[in-house]
């Protein structure tokens, strides 16, 4: 389907984002091999995690129990890693990387045979450097073109602990290993260059188990018992508070508050960013949940100013890049974003899809190996646009979409929002008045 984007005088009022996706893959995961029952709430909505990550561990003998009387919570009972069995289907991780990867490092850890594969974009991304190091651990892996894309076939295995340097920053890749290491037999240490989201490792520490981390290393020490279940109320997802964020700094007449967002340091690159081009932010209420800081965010109409992003900031914000994109074109002057080129193997190659589709509307964005350049300062005029079935880029297409001219803007499969934020379209509504 194809819609259309409203352009509303004003953007005002309250919204509360859907549950973080990165914290809810976890929290089932993780509670899914642990002992007990665990209560989850406000879980993510998205396809990710209902569709793929949840039906995967059903089907790895995992009992999740969803009652449509009360759609954000699950209630996860768990029987430790020797609860789940050999699936009797190809599990099927649908378009999430965080699922097919992080249950990878499960799978290579179980006592069976499995095999995964997802949809199209998934099954073009690379999977040779989670394949790599689980295999130094003892793992049994095979998938297409020499072991680099699903579908995978997986033969868990007694794994051994091993100390190894992410040649990449990648939380999927880290968490990954991480959940082998649980299972394995000796410590495992990871070494990241860059930090990335540690979503995995305060649940981790939470449900018991031994996390050393420093700013080189962390070292998980595998439990002599199961891990403990544990009760959660998922943060809102900064990635999702994102659209807001950007939507108050470039809509001429917008104040919005964004309440309980997740403000993990390892995610927060967006409202660094922001602030550095100017945004008028506030943050406030902030406290503790389960291990993770939460806050409420206000955002107002604001000159934005061109930036420079690179190096460590890119992990805190890898995801948001398509909205900062939208922000730059927008802001006075040039932006320049480097070091991303891990962008290239997302859900769509987020630089290519994020040049193509916001240079229909007018924007001036150079397409660089790692990264863009973005002229700012341009009037952008309605077009149509391609969401490549890319979530990210339909809910950035339709926030670039508020501050057009001329004809309206239209995003094309605009359905694509689903993955990860089913009532974007909704909320937008809402904050316009309607
Ligand atoms: C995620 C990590 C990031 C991010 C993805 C979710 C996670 O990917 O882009 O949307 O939940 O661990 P990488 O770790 O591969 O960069």
């Amino acid at each position: 389907m194809t819609r259309k984007v409203n352009r509303y005088s004003k953007l005002r009022g309250e919204i509360s984002p859907p549950g973080d996706k990165s914290i809810s893959h976890r929290a089932l995961i993780l509670n899914s091999v642990a002992n007990g029952e665990a209560k989850i709430t406000n879980l993510a909505p998205g396809g990710d995690v209902r569709k793929s990550t949840a039906r995967c561990l059903v089907h790895l003998g995992a009992i999740i129990s969803m009652d449509s009387s009360m759609p954000d919570t699950a209630i996860v009972h768990g029987r430790g890693i020797d609860g789940l069995r050999e699936p009797a289907r190809v599990l099927y991780a649908g378009n999430s990387g965080t699922t097919i990867r992080l249950l990878m490092g499960l799978l290579a850890a179980g006592s069976f045979l499995s095999i995964i594969t997802g949809d199209s974009s998934l099954r073009a991304r690379p999977m040779d450097r989670v394949v790599q190091p689980l295999r130094s651990m003892g793992a049994e892996i095979w998938g297409r073109d020499h072991d680099r894309l699903a579908p995978l076939a997986i033969n868990g295995r007694r794994l051994r602990g091993i100390d190894y340097t992410l040649p990449i920053p990648s939380a999927q890749l880290k968490s990954a290993i991480l959940i082998a290491g649980l299972f394995a037999e000796g410590k495992t240490t990871i070494r990241e260059l860059a930090h990335s989201r540690d979503h995995t490792e305060r649940l981790l520490c939470a449900m018991g188990v031994k996390i050393d981390s420093n700013d080189d290393s962390i070292t998980v020490i595998p439990p002599d018992t199961s891990l403990t279940s544990i009760d959660m109320c998922i943060p809102g997802d900064i990635s999702s508070a994102a659209c807001w964020l950007v939507a108050g700094a470039i809509h001429p007449n917008a104040h919005i508050t964004v309440r309980n967002v997740g403000v993990n340091p390892t995610r927060t690159g967006i409202i660094d960013v922001l602030m550095l081009m100017g945004a008028k932010l506030k943050i406030t209420n902030q406290h503790m949940e389960g291990g993770e800081p939460i806050a409420d965010i206000t955002v107002e109409s604001s000159d934005l100013r061109g930036t420079q992003i690179s190096g460590e900031l890119i992990p805190r914000l890898i995801d948001e890049i398509p909205l900062i994109a939208v922000a730059a074109s927008a802001a006075q002057g040039k932006t320049t974003i480097y070091n991303a080129k891990e962008l290239r193997v997302k859900e769509s190659d987020r630089i290519a899809t994020t040049a193509e589709e916001l240079s229909k509307l007018g924007a001036k964005i150079q397409e660089m190996p790692d990264g863009m350049v973005i002229h700012g300062s341009r009037s952008l005029r309605g077009a149509l646009c391609r969401s490549h079935n890319d979530h990210r880029l339909a809910m950035a297409i339709a926030i670039a979409g508020l501050i057009t001219t001329g004809e309206q803007t239209r995003v094309h499969q605009d359905n694509a929002v689903c993955i990860s934020y089913p009532t974007f379209w909704e909320d937008l509504d809402k904050l316009g008045g309607e």
